[in-house]
Order: structure tokens, then sequence, then C-alpha cells
């Protein structure tokens, strides 16, 4: 009996081996009716089961159709195998047209936000201002108190936010999400010692009735300036630059005094009306002016709180909306395109 055994197992290994050589249909079918035939050898082991000893046929017959079942299955997966490589005919007349167009993929584009802002960034940089970005989620002590703003100031109330959960936060000081860049500042200062000469980019936060020109989310580009010697007239004459460079070389600058309390003295800087050139129109409300930015001279306060000596360094902080920028400059009439996700809209900026 092991000698039976033994011939099927080599019977079907020299099968598999002989249908795995098989190079077009042909040879396939002359393998599988020599294999598999009336006159193949695993047919005639077949046959003769019935010759067998009576306590071996289960086992011998067993194999004997395992064998056979395999031998089938090779040769079906075989014949797939060489149906699937084209034929020499095919092969000669089925060329590639390499000269058709090929499909273009569809170019993404920059936000026109991100445009913006990266403009703006660059002005700075080329007058030396390094560009750094900060932390959306904010210590309280940096967003207002270290900005001069203490706890129950009213001034608090132009930035109404929103406040993290300090249990679920696991923090023990109150943490909210910034609502606007100017923390950087003193993130800044708390590790540099002057001159300092940064532009912060990033994203704030308010809570706030959405309208045309408020969104809850939006961005802020912060800058700030401490040196010795520096006077309002630098922080003049630097955004003057900016302002020109962005908006057109005949352009002119207003200054109000506004109230920020980590400036001081603090003003709102407009910039005449490109569109009308301050005759009025409604771009500028008939006013001739576009606001554009707060600013003002560092409070010494705020000096004095990083450690700087106010009797030996001065500096000036803007801050601004890129959003509102690119409205102006763009003739945008609502602020809440940018977010819409409207391709209508984002393809006009290219
Ligand atoms: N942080 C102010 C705001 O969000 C804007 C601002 C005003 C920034 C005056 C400044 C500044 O650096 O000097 O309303």
């Amino acid at each position: 009996m092991e000698a039976l055994r033994q011939e099927l197992e080599d019977l079907k290994a020299a099968a598999l081996n002989q249908i795995e050589r098989c190079a077009d249909a042909t040879q396939l079918e002359q393998a599988r009716v020599q294999l598999l035939g009336r006159k193949a050898r695993l047919t005639g082991l077949l046959r003769q089961l019935v010759t067998l000893p009576p306590q071996d046929r289960p086992a011998i017959g067993l194999l004997a159709n395992q064998v056979k079942q395999t031998v089938e299955e090779h040769i079906a997966a075989r014949r797939a195998a060489l149906e699937s490589i084209p034929s020499d005919e095919v092969l000669a007349t089925d060329r590639i047209d390499v000269t058709l167009p090929g499909r273009r993929p569809t170019m993404g584009r920059l936000h026109p936000l991100t445009q913006i802002i990266r403009e703006i960034c660059e002005i700075f940089a080329e007058m030396g201002f390094a560009v750094i970005e900060g932390p959306e989620v904010e210590w309280d002590y940096y967003n207002f108190e270290a900005l001069n703003i203490p706890e129950d100031h009213p001034a608090r109330e132009m930035w109404d936010t929103f406040w993290i959960d300090p249990a679920s936060a696991k923090v023990d000081r109150p943490m909210l999400l910034r609502t606007h860049t100017s923390p950087m500042q003193i993130r800044i200062m708390e590790q540099t010692k002057p001159p300092v000469r940064i532009i912060v980019p990033g994203k704030c936060y308010r809570y706030e009735a959405v309208d045309a020109s408020h969104e809850s989310q939006f961005h802020q580009i912060e800058g700030l300036a401490v040196d010795e010697a520096v006077t309002f007239a630098d922080l003049k004459g630097t955004l003057y630059a900016f302002v020109r460079r962005l908006f057109g070389n005949d352009r002119k600058i207003r200054f109000r005094c506004d109230y920020f309390p980590f400036v001081e003295p603090g003003v709102d800087m407009s910039i005449d009306c490109f569109r009308c050139k301050g005759a009025g129109c409604r771009l500028c409300k008939a006013s001739g002016w576009l606001e554009i930015l707060g600013a003002g001279m560092v409070h010494p306060n705020v000096l004095t709180r990083v450690g700087y000596d106010p009797a030996r360094y001065s500096g000036f902080a803007f801050g601004l909306g890129p959003a509102r920028v690119a409205m102006l400059k763009y003739g945008i009439d609502d602020i809440r395109l940018f977010h819409g996700n409207d391709l209508r809209f984002l393809r006009q900026f290219p």
C-alpha cells in the first residue's frame, strides 16, 4: 500500500510541474489528455481500486480522488492565466497611442485668505520682521492679564470668547480660545531680549453673532517692534510702507485715537478709499476712509510685566484682520464667502 500511496504523490508532483510549464492552450490541452484522459496512469489507478483489499480501498480511493481534483484545478487555473496574456497577434496590432492628449489632473490653489496672509507677512518679512505662530488655545493670563486687561476690567467685553472647561482639560488656571493674536507679544517678549521685530499670523475666536463682516473664527496678523528709542514715527513709517505695497503707491493714511488696554496711545488706522479716491462711495460708506487696523505704542505696564525696562525700551504694536484686508482689496462684500466652500468664488483667486 505504501508503494501505491507514494506513486500517487509522485504523480501529483509531476503533473503540477507539467501544467505549470505549459506555454499555450494547445500544450495545456495535451497535458490534460495525458494526465486525466482514458489512457492516463491516474485514470488506470482509479479504475483498479476495486481490485484492492477492502480495508485499503477507502484511504487509497480518497487520496486518488484528491490528486485528480488538484490536477483539474491547476489545469483550470493555468488556462485562465494563459487566456489573460494577449496573443502575439493582439500584441502586434493593439498599440498604445502615445499621441493621445493626457488627462490633466485638476490642480488645487491657495485659498484667497492664505494668499493675502502670505502677501502681508512677506511685506513685513522684507522689512526685517520674523514670522512666527502661537497657540490657539491660550491661557487667560496671556490673552488678557499680561496685556493689561485684568479680571473684571470692562475692556474684556470687547473680547467675549469660548472658555475651556478646566475640569475636563485638567487645568488649574483659566484657559480659552484666544480672541486675538496679541498674546504672542507677551510670549515672545518673555523669551527674548530686545530688539524684537515679529509678525504673527493665526486663527482667533470670539463669541460673536455671525454677519456679513463678523465670524466666530477668523484670522489676525499681529505685529510688534520693541527696541531703544522706537517712536510713533516708526509705527507710522512702517505701516505707511506696508499700506502702499498692498494698496498702491498713492495711498494716504489716517490715524484716530482708539482704546486698547495694551497700548498708549492707541489708534485705529484708515487708508483713503482707493475705489473713490476719498470722494465717498459704497465701499467706504461715503466717508472716503477705510479702517484697516488697530495699533499703538506698547503700554509701559506690558513692558514691565515681561521684564523690559520701560525707561530704556519702547515699541509699537498693531493687529489687523486679513479677511477685512482681502475684502477691501478685492471688493468682497460678505466675509462668509471665505468659508462657504463655493468653487465659483474660490476660483476667482488664481
Ligand atoms: N488685539 C486687538 C483686537 O483684536 C487689535 C490690536 C490693536 C492689536 C492694537 C494691537 C494693537 O497690537 O496695538 O482688537
